[in-house]
């Protein structure tokens, strides 16, 4: 093809549509009128379905390819948009040169290029959405590229595409304190090849250094499958790493330890309007399903248990997901599926510290 179009990727347009909607009821976008920037937009698809679709939105398409701008034309003439306008350039000199409430930032590969010139475009506060295919760098299958792209050590396990996504918002929260900006990650998920991520980013040092509090190194013991974040602090200090019994763990990082998904949007996400609203669309059950076990998953601990890790290290079958589950529950503990695995579960944060004994019981469960 001439133009870029992934058919399969209309599950992740739906939602973008969806959460646009929700991030104005949030207030983290403006509700009667905002600029919207779709950077790369190969036939414009995506830039056409929020300026149709999200009240409010007045869209520039963006792409650096003449045919993608040819394309996009008359795909905003076959659909009637007014609130739409078009431009060719690199996304870097739209960027440099006008300001947008939302950007889209939506390449081949890796989105790490692009990330301070979106930062820079969105002034004073504005919602980022990103896109990044480039996840075997992330996931730990190719750690130089992962450290010269952004910055840090990445690690193969089966936890490696929540680590991979963490290491992303983590280069994104750090790019932007460096610019005294806080991107507060809103919501943020790993779906087939890619992994998106949206952000409402905010002028204030005082709250980037707050959130920055959440960056930190991940020590894993592949052995006993045990894990625990070290802060970015601590492991400053050689001293201190000398002493300590944990240098032989496997480290990954810096990376975000903070919640996928902001409360404000997984309370949203809750509301039946807004399982309707997905349900009328065709591949709404899909993103309705990705997003209402998102929203399940804001008040759980960072990472998460495969039930079959775990059986393989215990020599035992793991039981049903659902009767797992709703054991833990009767005895007190409270967990959730995560989207990251079908046969995973995540514990709620109310247990921090509690893992290793909620483990043992676990172990009890599996035959
Ligand atoms: C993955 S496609 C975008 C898909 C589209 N957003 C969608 O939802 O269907 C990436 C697009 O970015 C464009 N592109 C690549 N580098 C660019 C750059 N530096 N500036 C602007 N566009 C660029 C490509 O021409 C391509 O059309």
């Amino acid at each position: 093809m001439d133009v870029f179009y992934n058919r399969a990727m209309e599950t992740d347009r739906n939602m973008t549509v969806v959460l646009l909607s929700l991030f104005q009821e949030t207030a983290y976008l403006p509700e009667n009128k905002f600029k919207a920037l779709d950077g790369m937009g190969a036939t414009g698809i995506r830039g056409l379905r929020i300026a149709m679709e999200v009240p409010g939105s007045s869209v520039t398409i963006n792409d650096v390819n003449p045919k993608a701008l040819d394309l996009i034309a008359e795909n905003i003439v076959l659909n009637g948009s007014m609130n739409v306008s078009t431009t060719r350039q690199d996304i870097r000199k739209i960027l440099c040169e006008d300001r947008f409430d939302y950007v889209d930032v939506d390449p081949f590969g890796s989105p790490a290029p692009y990330v301070e010139y979106a930062l820079h475009s969105l002034g004073r506060k504005g919602v980022l959405a990103i896109t990044a295919t480039d996840t075997a760098t992330l996931f730990g299958s190719y750690p130089k590229t992962c450290l010269r792209r952004y910055d840090s050590i990445s690690l193969r396990c089966f936890l490696s595409h929540e680590i991979g996504l963490r290491i992303l918002l983590g280069y994104v929260i750090r790019k932007a304190a460096s610019n005294d900006l806080c991107a507060l990650p809103l919501l943020s998920y790993s779906h087939d090849h890619y992994y998106r991520a949206y952000f409402y980013v905010e002028k204030g040092a005082a709250k980037a250094d707050l959130l920055l509090n959440d960056i930190r190194y991940l020590l894993y013991d592949r052995n006993d499958i045990d894990w625990f974040f070290q802060e970015r602090d601590w492991m400053n200090h050689p001293r201190n790493l000398e002493k300590s019994p944990e240098v032989d763990f496997e480290m990954a990082g810096p990376l975000y330890s903070g919640g996928l998904i902001h409360p404000a949007i997984s309370n949203e996400i809750s509301k039946s309007d807004i399982k309707a609203a997905l349900s009328e669309k065709g591949t709404a059950n899909k993103a309705m399903k990705i997003l209402i076990t998102l929203a399940g998953e804001a008040e759980a601990l960072p990472l998460f248990f495969c039930t079959h890790e775990l059986g393989r290290k215990w020599g035992k079958a793991p039981p049903p997901m659902g009767k797992l589950l709703s054991t833990l529950d009767e005895q007190g503990i409270t967990a959730c599926r995560t989207h990251f695995s079908p046969t995973a579960i995540k514990l709620h944060k109310k247990h921090i510290g509690e893992t290793g004994n909620i483990c043992r019981i676990m172990e009890t469960l599996f035959e």
